[in-house]
């Protein structure tokens, strides 16, 4: 993988400068070529999701003699307590790492003869340990990684009968359902426990419980005043 520069107008019609790692041994064999990011922290978060935008040369563009040339490329991943990588470790190996997914071109291939295509690809992985490695192991396609965004998604905080449930990271797997026990807004009193149960995909579902005002407060909206 090589570090390149492309120069690209920016929001406000700068001329900047922006860097992407390109690879494009499509005419040799057994090719074997790694990039990793840096250690992230996973913070808060139980389920990492990881946004790759790049763009990937169409085989057929090159010569027939070119038989190695791929079209995908593997994204892989590895948990850590620490941040401990070098040159060497964890091992250039996809046994080492943890797969992700093989990725393709989904939104399609350039050849000369076309504008360039920037693909958009999301995965997720749930993620338990201190911080976590991702990685692209390019086995002979012909790429330009443009930009790779890892994040993780929550419930917004919000107060609803007079509760105050915090932000939430969403559970371990798409599917989990967290439940978020909320707190009485200043001069509310629990009447059953505040309860809202944080989905997969970060939206807030099955409110239960709540707070009412105490003698000498009224509701106004959902603050006692
Ligand atoms: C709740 O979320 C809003 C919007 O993101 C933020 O501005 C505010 O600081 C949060 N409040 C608390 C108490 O976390």
């Amino acid at each position: 993988w090589l570090e390149e520069s492309y120069p690209h107008y920016d929001e406000y019609k700068q001329l900047i400068s922006w860097r992407s790692y390109v690879v494009c041994d499509v005419n040799q064999a057994d090719v074997n070529n790694w990039l990793r990011t840096p250690f992230i922290e996973r913070g808060a978060a139980e389920r990492l999701y990881i946004e790759v935008k790049f763009s990937m040369r169409d085989c057929t563009h090159f010569p027939a003699t070119v038989r190695s040339c791929k079209e995908t490329f593997s994204l892989l991943y590895y948990e850590s307590e620490f941040d401990f990588a070098d040159e060497a470790m964890p091992t250039w190996n996809a046994r080492t790492y943890s797969m992700v997914d093989r990725i393709a071109a989904d939104e399609g291939r350039f050849s000369d003869n076309n504008e360039v295509v920037i693909n958009t690809e999301v995965r997720s992985v749930a993620a338990s340990k201190r911080g976590v490695y991702f990685a692209f192991h390019d086995e002979g396609a012909c790429i330009s990684l443009l930009a790779v965004r890892v994040y993780y998604v929550t419930c917004p905080n919000i107060t609803l009968n007079h509760a105050f449930f915090p932000e939430t990271p969403t559970g371990r797997e798409v599917s989990s359902i967290k439940q978020t026990i909320g707190g009485c807004v200043p001069n509310a009193a629990q009447s059953r426990t505040p309860s809202y149960l944080c989905t997969g995909g970060g939206q807030w579902d099955l409110l239960t419980g709540g707070c009412e005002c105490v003698a000498g407060y009224q509701a106004i909206g959902q603050q006692c005043e």
